[in-house]
């Protein structure tokens, strides 16, 4: 069995890992409406990515059955601008306060596989919120994000703008390994 406490931690990252995924096909979807289609691919490729991770931690919870689930989540946005905003605040929470505590807990149980699952999605987060970043600061302009080919990492959620790498820098997968947003 998991440990109760790193079980706790992976079904809160799997509520909140889902949670994100939906929150940008939303903002995708705005994006694409208001006539920002490059913001709404950003959101779709991230979207996927965090839906890897919600799979990831997924399939490391040996708990069956009902449960209930808590997670931090976003509301309230109605611009695609504050959905650009959502995006970065949430990004940067799993950065700086969720991940680092779940790993910690997770090495301090053993749980590897559970460590790595978490380790994943930290590494991966850093990429989007640099990308919404980017994005937030053209559409301040008024304009759609410059930007190219995104590809995500099937394994670990990595996201990056062009030609995927040779190897995955986070989980070594390689490069017929990403999807392609384009
Ligand atoms: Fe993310
Ligand atoms: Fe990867």
């Amino acid at each position: 069995m998991v440990r109760p406490m790193t079980e706790d931690n992976l079904i809160s990252a799997f509520a909140g890992e889902s949670q994100a995924h939906m929150r940008y096909l939303l903002y995708a979807d705005r994006a694409e409406q208001q006539g920002y289609p490059n913001i709404s691919r950003l959101f779709k490729a991230v979207a996927y990515a965090e839906k890897v991770h919600a799979v990831n931690h997924y399939k490391n919870i040996q708990h069956k059955g009902d449960t209930k689930t808590v997670a931090g989540a976003l509301f309230g946005s109605r611009t695609v601008e504050e959905d650009l905003q959502n995006g970065i605040d949430g990004e940067h929470f799993e950065i700086d306060e969720m991940y680092p505590a779940y790993m910690a807990v997770a090495k301090a149980q053993e749980e590897h596989a559970a460590e790595v699952s978490f380790r994943f999605a930290w590494e991966a987060e850093k990429t989007h919120a640099s990308f919404f970043e980017r994005a937030k600061d053209a559409i301040i302009n008024e304009k759609d994000l410059e930007i190219n080919q995104i590809g995500v990492c099937t394994i670990c959620g990595y996201t990056i703008e062009n030609e995927p790498p040779d190897r995955c820098p986070i989980c070594k997968a390689k490069k017929e390994r990403f999807t392609l947003f384009q």
